[in-house]
């Protein structure tokens, strides 16, 4: 009935065909080794959904040894960043016409930056004022709010990190591991486990989403997708944050999910998410582990199809991005069309 749907019922064959074609197309292998040499900093820049694409792809760069850092487009714009040639500065861009991306990007170039636009639209502006493109196989991508190309934008950084590390090995597991995901990835499982969850979103006052490191990623893009099709006020969160006064908002009117994906951090989160049941709030796990979800005090729980760890940022913003759905077309709003909203803001 809506692109939106469509677009989230895409997700599991979008990440397998980017990956694909990454790997039969050789995109990285293609660009020059020398535009990758003296790298000693990355800059990843975008706006909303692409913005929370490029956190991820902090963390997968960070982890390889680049000190990387995400900026807002509008922010990096004026705030005078140290730029060289040994900087990469990756650019993200659905509709490759963001006004505050493109700007950026001109910014970077005139400080003499590597610059390379990740986007799914290879006709678009970005395309031709980058250096190298990367590009996400999506599909036209209609709905304004972003569902598959966010999977698509992570896919790639995912296939970029581990083409940096340069470890054959963990390049050629990453295009593996990601490929499986579309056996793995059951949409209709994860709706089916959302929608007592639209009742209890309209029931509350106040809705927080909360995680650590790549599941506090999760909760600010499913802060977004919820917000923008629904007009429901909400939080994403740093879970570790909330007790630094935030948690004062809790009360018995509000909903709070819980992003476990991280078996080390798990019982970090837990313990952050009982204070707010203990103020009265009513909490939603969002996790594959089932010793956490086994927690007969947890009021729902959305279990997530087991897959390697560290992909689990391309699988746990599923549920947000159904549950965000559902609720705007129970309201009798238009998922697609967004009140305010365009699908790409060309103006800064
Ligand atoms: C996504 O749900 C939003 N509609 C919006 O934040 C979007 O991600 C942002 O405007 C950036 O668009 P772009 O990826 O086309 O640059």
């Amino acid at each position: 009935p809506f692109y939106m749907i469509k677009e989230i019922n895409e997700v599991p064959q979008i990440i397998y065909n980017t990956t694909n074609y990454y790997s039969k197309n050789k995109v990285l292998e293609n660009i020059p080794k020398g535009f990758w040499k003296g790298i000693s900093r990355i800059k990843l820049i975008a706006c909303g959904t692409s913005y929370h694409a490029c956190l991820i792809g902090e963390h997968l760069l960070s982890e390889i040894g680049y000190d990387t850092t995400s900026y807002i487009a509008s922010e990096f714009i004026y705030s005078d960043p140290i730029i060289d040639k040994n900087t990469l500065c990756v650019f993200v861009s659905q509709s490759g016409e963001t006004a505050d991306t493109l700007s950026a990007i001109n910014i970077a170039k005139q400080k003499g930056a590597k610059t390379i636009g990740i986007t799914n639209v290879l006709t678009s502006t970005i395309t031709k004022i980058c250096d190298y493109i990367l590009p996400i196989k999506c599909g036209a991508e209609i709905a304004v709010a972003s569902t598959k190309a966010y999977n698509g934008q992570l896919t790639v950084f995912y296939i970029l990190s581990k083409y940096l590390s340069n470890n054959i090995k963990n390049y050629k597991k990453v295009l593996n591991d990601l490929k499986k995901l579309n056996k793995i990835i059951d949409i209709k499982n994860i709706e089916e486990q959302i929608k007592p969850l639209v009742k209890a979103v309209l029931d509350s006052n106040t809705v927080f989403m909360v995680g650590r490191q790549t599941d506090y990623v999760t909760s600010l893009e499913s802060s977004l997708k919820l917000k923008e099709i629904t007009y429901i006020n909400c939080q994403g969160y740093a879970s570790g944050e909330l007790k630094h006064g935030t948690i004062s908002l809790v009360d018995n009117n509000t909903l709070v999910f819980a992003y476990i994906t991280n078996k080390k951090l798990a019982n970090k989160t837990i313990n952050v998410v009982k204070q707010t049941q203990s103020r009265g709030a009513k909490l939603c796990v969002v996790s594959p582990f089932d010793d956490i979800l086994t927690d007969t005090t947890i009021n729902y729980k959305i279990k997530l199809p087991s897959c390697p760890e560290y992909l689990y940022p391309l699988i746990a913003v599923l549920p947000m991005q159904l549950l965000s759905y559902h609720t705007s077309v129970t309201l009798g709003y238009n998922p697609d069309k967004p009140r305010n909203l365009a699908k790409s803001i060309t103006v800064e």
